[in-house]
């Protein structure tokens, strides 16, 4: 019998969206009249824009003719999009990046999940707290977290804790450090970076020789000019960062997958002697070994994304999803909820009534029928909070917050 990788028994025991969904089965099956909303996992209501179909449409034409019929493709992404992504993405604002420092990938969590593979697995890794859980996991998943402590906290990570007390802008670490995950706009706490922030953990990395994993998913719902969507806008950024990008909920890509990493030539790590070793090539010949490419008519559907109709249809989405956080979190301030995000982010995170996040979670489901996301599920530092996803439909997240106004704060 083959042993197993043991560090797979060390993970808490279900992954968190699939462990809501088990709990909102389970009610449903027990009242299936409830008419339950969900505004608890980030995902995409809104239909994808008509360009981007129309992409995806003529693209599988082609391939229904021999002449123009594709098989693999580049496993780091067709030049055409990478080109779109360079110019869109980061020349509008200034920033050089090359489309050959771009990865065209199949969604920013296997990208966030699979780029610690190539760390030592001495790497001491920091991540915020509350954190979009797949960070923490797949360091679990390696073997590089040590052993989980009471409260879900692994022994071998350093937690930065983000609280009322700092704004949600965890402060830099104190222990020494070499790769940290940070995420803005914030899943879950839904605040976003000034630039003196990013510019802070910039310094602070080129100081520490440590690499920021910069995670922009959300850059779309940024809507302060003030704000920087990418840290490469900081400068020095291109010698310690990589950021991961995505159509996901810029564009509705949830069920269409598409995302881009990006590793900048310039970013170097060390190998075991202290020489300095460049990550580009690493991650290059990581996704030529493990991955195939997106395929050709999603790339054509993300390239789409640029043109001037599919930005405008795109922007018309995201306004959608913001008018329901502005909802959202005037629905919570109402109710007397302290609350943070909702602003330049589709997320909202408030304090919940009462000290259990999953009790509150199930208090919400039974009385109001509404499904959120307990901060437990995010991190030791979650606990107490709640978190209401922006992305339903507007009806909804209208009946939501009636409802939720409707019932007393705890049961
Ligand atoms: C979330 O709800 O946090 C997101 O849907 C997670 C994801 O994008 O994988």
């Amino acid at each position: 019998m083959a042993t197993i990788n043991s560090h797979y028994l060390t993970l808490a025991s279900g992954y968190l969206f699939p462990e809501i969904g088990r709990r909102v089965a389970q009610y449903r099956e027990q009242n299936p009249q409830a008419r339950i909303i969900r505004l608890g996992i980030g995902d995409v209501t809104r239909p994808l824009p008509q360009v981007v179909v129309d992409a995806a449409k003529a693209a599988f034409d082609e391939m229904a003719l021999a002449s123009s019929f594709k098989g693999y493709g580049p496993e780091q992404g067709y030049t055409f999009l990478r080109e779109a992504i360079a110019v869109n993405e980061y020349a509008s604002r200034g920033v050089a990046i090359t489309p050959d420092e771009i990865f065209v990938s199949d969604g920013a969590k296997c990208d966030t999940g699979n780029i610690q593979e190539l760390f030592d697995a001495r790497c001491r890794i920091a991540i915020t707290d509350p954190v979009y859980p797949v960070y923490v996991d797949s360091q679990v998943m390696a073997g590089r977290a040590g052993e989980r402590d009471q409260a879900g906290r692994y022994d071998q990570l350093v937690y930065l804790p983000a609280l009322p007390e700092n704004g949600f802008l965890p402060e830099l670490p104190a222990k020494k450090i070499d790769v940290v995950y940070l995420c803005f706009p914030n899943n879950p706490t839904g605040v976003v970076a000034p630039l003196s922030y990013l510019k802070m953990w910039v310094d602070f990395a080129l100081q520490n020789d440590v690499i920021i994993l910069f995670d922009a998913a959300y850059e779309a719902f940024i809507t302060d000019q003030t704000i920087p969507h990418s840290i490469f806008e900081i400068e020095g950024a291109k010698n310690c960062a990589i950021e991961f990008r995505s159509f996901s909920k810029k564009a509705g890509f949830t069920g269409t997958r598409c995302a881009f990493t990006v590793v900048p030539k310039d970013l170097m790590g060390r190998d075991g002697e202290g020489h300095e070793v460049p990550i580009h090539p690493l991650w290059l010949r990581r996704q030529t070994t493990k991955f195939n490419g997106v395929s050709y008519p999603v790339q054509r559907a993300a390239e789409a994304c640029y043109t001037p109709e599919g930005q405008r249809q795109i922007q018309e989405t995201i306004n959608y999803y913001l008018e329901n956080a502005r909802l959202i979190r005037q629905g919570l301030l109402k109710c007397g909820f302290s609350v943070s995000g909702g602003v330049n982010a589709p997320y909202l995170w408030f304090k919940a009534p009462v000290a259990s996040s999953w009790d509150y979670f199930n208090h919400l489901l039974h009385t109001a029928n509404v499904v959120t996301t307990p901060g437990a599920g995010f991190g030791a530092c979650g606990e107490g909070f709640m978190r209401l996803s922006a992305f339903g439909d507007r009806a909804d997240v209208e009946e939501a917050m009636e409802r939720i106004s409707g019932i007393p704060a705890s049961g």
